[in-house]
């Protein structure tokens, strides 16, 4: 077992094949019960691969997707925790994409005042962004993670394998928050991958997303300021995403989050923070490997206008992290909705799909 060296109070392992590692290291930990937390489809396709490496365990199963990261879930799971006789010294595995890892880590956050948790995330999204920064949680009342705790799991083990069963639209959407990472805090490897013009999720690029996201909640783990860097590309990127979910085409997290990179971008073009050839690059970039959308002035509209509900905003305002430039992220810049509504302008051109 050999951990990055990341800034973190817990070690994280990023292999190929993580069976070994992740059995050596439940070998030295003392527990009354091991439990393993899958969706159906984890189930069906990363739980095969670990099986024969796991002490002997408990796995329970939850119906998969967002839609399913919920309260009613959270009972389920707690319920046959507390069947199982589960103590304070369980401990939960969570194998699984961002939305088991979020509600597995909530829920064993919360059962009897908090047992121990291990990740091992299952797809790009999660293994390069959603395991490590502590943040657990569920969805609530139509508000994404509107309820949750700060809870770091004891470990996390990443097994690129797993990623041979995600399908390619996922590892695409995955790989925009490699780009953000990289837009924010590399620029010498963001003009690599430029150059590179494609879209590879190696262990060296999960590696390296987890040594920026890790540096910056070091610094900053209850996002007081600058892990709101980490931001860039979400304001507009998720008033995307919650606009096209009541459409009949919704964009997953991450496709979403590289128009909104694109868009925020723009603004920082706009106030001569980048280049127009960094901008340029990065439109390219961005056109080339991810879905194009339509939308009218009218869809323009209320996408601004769901920027104005940003939880991130304060008196009002709409703030928003942008890039200071190639390489350094700018948090808390205040910017008027004429900018967002041009910016998002940007996103619909070259348009192919429409809403
Ligand atoms: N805690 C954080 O800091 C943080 C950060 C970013 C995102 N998130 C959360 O992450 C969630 C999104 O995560 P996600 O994109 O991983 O979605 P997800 O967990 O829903 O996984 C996507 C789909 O892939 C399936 N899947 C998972 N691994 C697979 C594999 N190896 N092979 C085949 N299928 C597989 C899942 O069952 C699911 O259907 C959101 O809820 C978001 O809020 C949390
Ligand atoms: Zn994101």
């Amino acid at each position: 077992m050999n951990p990055l060296d990341l800034p973190l109070p817990y070690p994280v392992v990023v292999e190929d094949d993580i069976s070994g590692s992740l059995s050596f290291f439940l070998s030295r930990q003392i527990y009354s019960q091991l439990f393993v937390l899958c969706d159906e489809n984890t189930q069906r396709y990363c739980y095969p691969l670990l099986q024969e490496a796991l002490p002997p365990h408990t796995l329970l199963c939850v119906p998969a997707g967002e839609e399913h990261k919920n309260l009613d879930t959270c009972r389920e799971i707690w319920a046959q925790l507390t069947t199982h006789a589960a103590d304070r010294s369980a401990l939960l595995l969570n194998l699984g994409g961002g939305v088991l890892c979020d509600m597995g880590g909530f829920c064993a956050a919360t059962y009897k005042r908090g047992i121990r948790f291990v990740h091992c995330p299952t797809t790009l999204l999660s293994q390069l962004d959603a395991s490590i920064g502590g943040k657990v949680g569920i969805d609530f009342m139509d508000l994404k993670n509107h309820i949750g705790v700060f809870q770091n799991p004891i470990a996390v083990f990443i097994g690129s394998i797993f990623l041979n069963t995600l399908p390619q639209k996922e590892i695409i959407a995955g790989f925009a928050e490699h780009i953000k990472h990289l837009l924010i805090a590399d620029a010498d490897e963001w003009h690599k991958q430029l150059q590179a013009n494609s879209l590879k999720a190696t262990p060296d690029v999960i590696a390296r997303s987890l040594g920026i996201k890790s540096a910056i909640v070091a610094a900053d783990p209850h996002e007081k300021g600058l892990r709101k860097a980490l931001n860039f590309g979400h304001t507009i990127g998720h008033a995307i995403e919650s606009y096209c979910l009541q459409s009949h085409s919704p964009l997953l997290h991450g496709e979403a989050v590289a128009l909104g990179i694109k868009a925020e971008a723009y603004i920082s073009l706009q106030r001569q923070y980048i280049t127009p050839q960094e901008y340029q690059q990065l439109a390219t970039f961005i056109d080339t490997h991810y879905p194009k959308v339509l939308f009218s002035s009218k869809d323009i509209k209320a996408i601004t206008q769901l920027c104005t509900q940003d939880k991130k905003n304060e008196g009002g305002k709409i703030l928003c992290t942008l890039l200071g430039k190639i390489g350094h992220a700018l948090v808390n810049e205040e910017v008027s909705g004429e900018e967002i509504e041009e910016a998002i302008q940007q996103v619909a051109i070259n348009q192919i799909h429409s809403l």
